[in-house]
């Protein structure tokens, strides 16, 4: 019985990262004209209601975009994110905020197609709401997103993102997610897959990235991006960052991200160990 909801955790510091790195993607992939597949096996509810109960409950968002939302100075990359985080709040206020599938359907044109999986019930009925009349580009999958990613690829017109962001509720999420992007890269090696996951107490989160690294054939090029907010809790409870590990990223992006995390870092830091590594597997030792 899954218990996570999205609407909890909306536009906190781990939302942040894993959009700004989905906006630059997204932009740099839409350039090629040949049509483009998003494939979103975890998507949520698409969208959020900051003034909602849900968000305000924990007010994660607070020590998320609503530090950064309305600032002026950030790096490009940053900036067309929160570009797409004020047109959905036109009237100034922070009230809103977008996940991956609207973030995903706002860049794409009308010849690439968006594939959203949600398993939650009651997230996947709102996902459906989100995007009724969205037109034939997106379908909407009330199922399990992992286990269906199979369906999806290779596309026609092979050429997809796949995001795979789970709630790893249970620890057999990170061998799941381990087992599904080995069986995705031997049915279509060359799709951008982009996986995010916490940092946690957690012997899984812990070891998740190395283990990934081993995953792709020799030669295949994968991006390792993280974003620690604060020092873990004495306690082991809470997440006190989080990453990204994307294969065949799009070149531009490592560049991009070493643009904008130093400011992100200095503007959602919770104490004086915040810190970002970027490491590719061309050149392992950045920063
Ligand atoms: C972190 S949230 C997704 C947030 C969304 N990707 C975004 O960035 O806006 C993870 C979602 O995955 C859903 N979920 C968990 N296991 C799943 C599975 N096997 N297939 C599809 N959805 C799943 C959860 O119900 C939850 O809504």
């Amino acid at each position: 019985m899954l218990s996570y909801r999205h609407a909890f955790h909306a536009g906190n510091h781990a939302d942040v990262l894993k959009h700004v790195a989905l906006v630059q993607m997204l932009d740099y992939l839409i350039q090629k004209p040949a049509p483009l597949y998003v494939i979103d096996t975890h998507a949520g509810a698409g969208r959020y209601r900051l003034d909602a109960r849900e968000a305000q409950k924990l007010g994660e968002f607070r020590e998320g975009i609503e530090r950064i939302w309305d600032k002026q100075s950030a790096p490009k990359t940053v900036a067309a994110y929160l570009t797409a985080v004020r047109e959905m709040n036109p009237a100034g206020e922070l009230k809103q905020y977008p996940g991956s599938p609207w973030l995903a359907k706002r860049a794409l044109r009308t010849s690439d197609r968006l594939r959203l999986f949600e398993l939650h019930s009651n997230e996947s009925r709102l996902l459906a709401q989100n995007f009724k009349g969205a037109g034939r580009e997106v379908q909407t999958t009330a199922g399990d997103g992992l286990a269906l990613l199979k369906s999806q690829i290779p596309p026609p017109s092979r050429r997809a993102l796949v995001l795979i962001d789970p709630s790893y509720e249970t620890k057999a999420d990170y061998a799941n997610v381990l087992a599904a992007l080995k069986d995705a890269l031997k049915r279509f090696a060359s799709g951008t897959y982009a996986l995010w996951y916490p940092q946690i107490a957690k012997i899984e989160s812990r070891q998740l990235p190395e283990r990934l690294k081993r995953l792709p054939a020799t030669g295949t090029d994968w991006l390792h991006v993280t974003l620690r907010v604060h020092a873990p809790a004495t306690d082991g409870v809470g997440m006190s960052g989080s990453g990204m590990f994307i294969i065949n990223p799009p070149w531009t992006l490592a560049d991009a991200l070493r643009d904008s995390l130093p400011w992100l870092t200095e503007k959602l830091a919770q104490d004086d160990t915040a810190e970002w590594k970027v490491e590719t597997s061309a050149d392992k030792t950045n920063q």
